[in-house]
């Protein structure tokens, strides 16, 4: 359920036109809203009310927007992040420093030690190569760092192939054959407070078959590594959960994902962890766009050219993914399109051959579950500049990111004066 409704004919956001954002901010621009965000993250917390003392990792990188972070921080959330950058984001928007977890194949020293003196809860050690160097930065800071070791389970997450992560063949994590050798070495180091266990095996996940298998290998370790005399005391579920892009999909609810993780995780006697980042913010947050016009098509439908593009939206670029499209003041009538950004590659398309909303030039509309891996996977392309980002909470709203302009990424460049 999210709070971009139709009310008289109109798309809103919660309680504010849709069409007064674009009036007053301009078009493309990302809106948010608060009250999705708060439900979803009620949802899930609710969900998992059947576990001891869970704790939820808002994983940044789907939205690492300030006003979102400091939404789902009030919420009692922590942060997952994967950089330095979004380590600071997460303490900037009032995140403790103790509830944030650092997952992440390429962690950088300048980052661990980083994220070490800033005293944060959880790394989760990637490769025995990454734990050596980490403890070794610990040590001489004459810290112990808190880690999880991250297992790469080698199971089939069934989603796209560059979102899969928890196959043999994937970079993250370490092999699970290898886990406990690899545990014994690094949990004997000074520097390293290995205390637990971490696994993400990818995102958009549309069954709980894989999270199932891949967590009960996870408990098998668990009990494995406590009979070599290893103290596990956390273990992190990642994150994954998929959500419905298009209107009548069916995904297993956050309350089922909670029962299975209770069934399977019953007698590990551990504090969880999750780093749920798209179930939360996907259908939060919309791509909020004009109509350029309706180019004639050649021998199949119409274009219509949005004003939005795919350096805004990459998504159905690098995904194929799907986005519902609907129109902001919708005629009733239907068209059939292929939906298109202004950039010059083909692949700057959000849908083909779609029946949606009819729409013609000037005429506002929206792609849909745009909360989530939308804004922040931007770029600039074609010298486009970052679209703005706003927040909605119930009949007033805020620009919550400021829209860059081309000129002012211009402004960040030289000519050598060799050049001149
Ligand atoms: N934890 C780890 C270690 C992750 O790698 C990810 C996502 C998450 C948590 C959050 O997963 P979520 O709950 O959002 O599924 N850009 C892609 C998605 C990349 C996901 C990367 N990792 C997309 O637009 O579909």
């Amino acid at each position: 359920m999210d709070h971009f409704q139709l009310r008289d004919g109109e798309l809103y956001a919660e309680d504010v036109p849709l069409a007064r954002i674009a009036e007053d901010i301009g078009t493309p621009v990302y809106v948010y809203s608060r009250a999705t965000l708060e439900r979803h993250a009620r949802v899930f917390r609710e969900a998992l009310s059947g576990l001891d003392n869970p704790h939820i990792a808002f994983a940044l990188k789907s939205n690492p927007n300030l006003a979102v972070i400091k939404v789902l921080q009030r919420q009692g959330f922590g942060a997952d992040v994967v950089s330095g950058g979004e380590m600071k984001r997460a303490l900037a928007a009032g995140v403790a420093a103790e509830d944030i977890i650092f997952s992440g194949v390429g962690k950088t020293y300048r980052e661990m030690a980083g994220a070490l003196d800033a005293g944060i809860g959880q790394f989760n050690i990637e490769s025995e190569e990454e734990g050596h160097e980490l403890a070794q930065i610990a040590a001489g800071k004459g810290l112990a760092a808190p880690c999880a070791l991250r297992v790469n389970p080698d199971v089939d997450a069934g989603t796209h192939a560059k979102i899969s992560t928890g196959k043999a063949e994937n970079k993250f994590g370490v092999p699970i054959g290898r886990a406990e050798e690899i545990f014994a070495d690094l949990s004997s180091r000074p520097g390293m407070n290995l205390r637990g266990l971490a696994v993400h095996i990818g995102s958009q996940l549309s069954s709980l078959a894989p999270f199932e298998a891949a967590f009960n290998r996870v408990g098998e370790l668990v009990k494995a590594l406590r009979a070599q005399g290893h103290t596990i005391t956390h273990v992190d579920l990642g994150g994954g959960l998929g959500v419905p892009y298009k209107a009548g999909d069916v995904l297993p609810s956050p309350a089922e994902y909670g029962e299975m993780v209770a069934r399977v995780t019953s007698d590990w006697g551990v504090r969880l962890m999750f780093e749920p980042g798209r179930v939360i913010s996907g259908n939060a947050g919309v791509l909020l766009t004009r109509v350029i016009r309706v180019k004639r098509g050649g021998n199949g439908p119409p274009f219509v050219i949005v004003d939005a593009a795919m350096n805004d939206l990459a998504r159905p670029a690098l995904y194929d993914a799907w986005h519902d499209i609907d129109a902001v003041v919708p005629s009733g009538a239907r068209m059939t399109a292929n939906v298109v950004g202004p950039i010059c590659e083909t692949g700057d398309t959000f849908a083909r051959d779609r029946e949606i909303d009819a729409l013609v030039a000037g005429d506002l509309a929206v792609f849909r579950t745009a909360g989530a891996y939308g804004a922040t996977m931007a770029s600039s392309y074609n010298s486009r500049g970052f679209v703005a980002e706003v927040m909605v909470d119930g009949d007033k709203y805020a620009v919550v990111a400021d829209r860059i302009l081309p000129e002012e990424i211009t402004a960040a460049e030289r000519v050598p004066d060799w050049l001149e």
